[in-house]
């Protein structure tokens, strides 16, 4: 899987991506991810690749030549994705489908007032990550190169992916370790009691009231689709 980053924010980049999971899935040549600033891709003297918008308005407007000229010259044929607030939001789903379809994913991250609305003619989607405004498209690619990598095979343990949130429509169980009582705060006794079957029907309960509690829309639609459960 290759990656290619748009961005006038090269250097945001740099730490997250040498860290952790990220870097070793880099180190085994999981995912291959290149940075480009499209700023270098400007014809203007200044280097400029915003400007005021028609109609009249606060705040300036990314131009298109240069974005289009960087996205023909780092790959064409990728799945080019637009980050905006405007887009439409990232679910799992969708990042999982982003992990196994594409062998080329390109991000083009945003800033100031945004881009100009004839990009669309040149992207295959627009994203956002949520019901927030961000001052600019990095941290959004971010979260998409990071929730893409742990989805690639052998970047991490499989089991970890079986069971986590959102893979059937449920959050996560909670997890403890060691110790077995801190100030009082005790580690449920069916963890320790040794008995799976008994585990499994625990962990179960408690992803259903944990879906019910902090997200009422993904329990409404868990029972629609578990009637009678
Ligand atoms: Cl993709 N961009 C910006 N600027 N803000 C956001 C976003 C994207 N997603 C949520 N907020």
């Amino acid at each position: 899987m290759k990656i290619t980053v748009l961005t006038l924010f090269k250097n945001v980049f740099d730490d997250y991506l040498q860290s952790s999971i990220i870097k070793r899935a880099i180190e085994k040549q999981k995912v291959e991810i290149k940075i480009v600033d499209f700023r270098a891709y400007s014809t203007l003297s200044n280097k400029q690749v915003d400007d005021y918008q028609y109609g009249g308005g606060a705040g300036m407007v990314l131009m298109l030549e240069p974005i289009v000229k960087a996205i023909r010259d780092n790959g064409n044929d990728a799945y080019k994705i637009l980050l905006t607030p405007s887009g439409k939001t990232l679910q799992q789903d969708f990042v999982k489908e982003l992990s196994t379809t594409h062998k080329h994913i390109m991000l083009i991250c945003g800033h100031y007032e945004g881009f100009d609305e004839r990009i669309k003619n040149y992207v295959d989607a627009c994203v956002s990550i949520g019901d927030y405004v961000l001052t600019g498209g990095e941290l959004p690619a971010l979260v998409i190169i990071d929730s893409i990598t742990r989805l690639i095979d052998d970047v991490i343990n499989n089991e970890s992916l079986t069971s986590e949130s959102f893979n059937d429509g449920l959050l996560d169980h909670p997890v403890y370790t060691k110790p077995v009582e801190f100030e009082g705060h005790k580690v449920p006794e069916v963890l320790l009691s040794g008995n799976h079957q008994k585990i499994k029907a625990y962990r179960q309960e408690q992803r259903i009231i944990q879906t019910k509690l902090n997200r009422p829309d993904l329990y409404e639609q868990y029972k629609k689709a578990n009637k009678g459960e």
